[in-house]
């Protein structure tokens, strides 16, 4: 009921904003024909994958100011890589198989531009080598030795991303060296982060270690655009987390925003995607994907495949962990 009760009220703020922006505007008659322009309506809103609210407060202190969604973004998802406790992004991540955390993000804007690091070691905040990547080459992805290069020519610190923590938990895990995805502990936690702005722009990001334990070179979809996120400003937003080959094989986030743009909801659009992926999958019981969506006028939604995936929205009524619905 509360969940139900908050996705109204999102998906009511426009709506509720935009007639009380009409209804003071036509007090005054000079300013009546202006009613129509609703851009004064948005509300900047921010929506994460998972239960992170430093990750989401961050983002949301900088909407607040007027501080525009890219900048959010990359705020927020920053705190994350910056957790070493957070086992799954960033610094403290977890390892592939040979001891080395290698870290996959990207970032997208609302003009449709986008930059993505893959394989990137030794640097904590993959986000923003993710943006320097769009904003300051002609290319939209850099992996491995060149990404690292080109993040210590842009100035960011060279840092072991390993800790203490993961090292024994790897160290552990070798002794049997079993490879079989865990779902819903902590495995997949890719943070994925949508937000809109007071111009009404979106934009998004995503960071990630990726899988425990992965295959040495192993990408997965957090750092593919259109696979762990998509934007198109004029229809909204969407990030995954989770198991990143099954989103890249369904180009999970663009499809969510195609759905979008064909009428659906972002609930009903993050169902679809999630349905995909289960169709004709006789293993789907073994994987856990789980999407977020937002749309133009703020309205969110989440859906994943197993129980247990929730997400984090921060808007003007505050802020709340949602619990998705799943599939199964
Ligand atoms: N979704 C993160 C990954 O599969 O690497």
């Amino acid at each position: 009921m509360q969940r139900r009760k908050f996705l109204q009220k999102s998906s009511l703020s426009t709506a509720a904003v935009l007639s009380s922006s009409i209804l003071s505007t036509c007090k005054n008659e000079k300013a009546k024909a202006a009613a129509p322009l609703v851009a004064n309506a948005i509300k900047p809103i921010v929506i994460a994958t998972w239960n992170v609210p430093n990750a989401t407060t961050k983002a949301w202190q900088v909407l607040e100011k007027g501080g525009n969604a890219l900048d959010a973004v990359e705020a927020g998802v920053k705190v994350e890589e910056a957790d070493v406790d957070n086992q799954s992004v960033g610094k403290g991540g977890r390892p592939d198989r040979e001891g080395h955390v290698t870290l996959d993000a990207c970032i997208m804007d609302q003009h449709g531009n986008c930059g993505a690091v893959v394989y990137l070691k030794n640097i904590t905040h993959a986000v923003s080598v993710a943006r320097k990547v769009m904003e300051d080459t002609p290319h939209v992805m850099l992996a491995g030795e060149g990404a690292e290069q080109f993040a210590d020519e842009k100035g960011f610190e060279k840092e072991t991303l390993l800790t203490e923590k993961s090292r024994m938990e790897w160290l552990e895990w070798k002794k049997e060296s079993k490879y079989e995805p865990v779902i819903n502990i902590e495995n997949h936690d890719t943070i994925g982060m949508l937000a809109i702005d007071a111009q009404g722009d979106i934009c998004g990001a995503c960071t990630t270690s990726g899988m425990a334990y992965k295959m040495a070179g192993r990408v997965g979809d957090s750092p593919i655009v259109g696979s762990g996120l998509f934007i198109d400003n004029e229809i909204g937003g969407a990030t995954a987390t989770g198991q990143g080959e099954e989103v890249v094989k369904t180009v999970g986030s663009f499809l969510v925003v195609e759905l979008m743009r064909q009428g659906r909801s972002p609930q009903s659009a993050c169902e679809e995607a999630v349905n995909r992926i289960v169709k004709g999958n006789p293993n789907f019981k073994d994987i856990q994907v789980g999407y977020i969506a937002i749309n133009k006028n703020g309205q969110t939604g989440g859906y994943c495949i197993h129980p247990g995936f929730s997400y984090r929205v921060y808007s003007e009524y505050g802020h709340e962990n949602i619990e998705s619905n799943s599939y199964l």
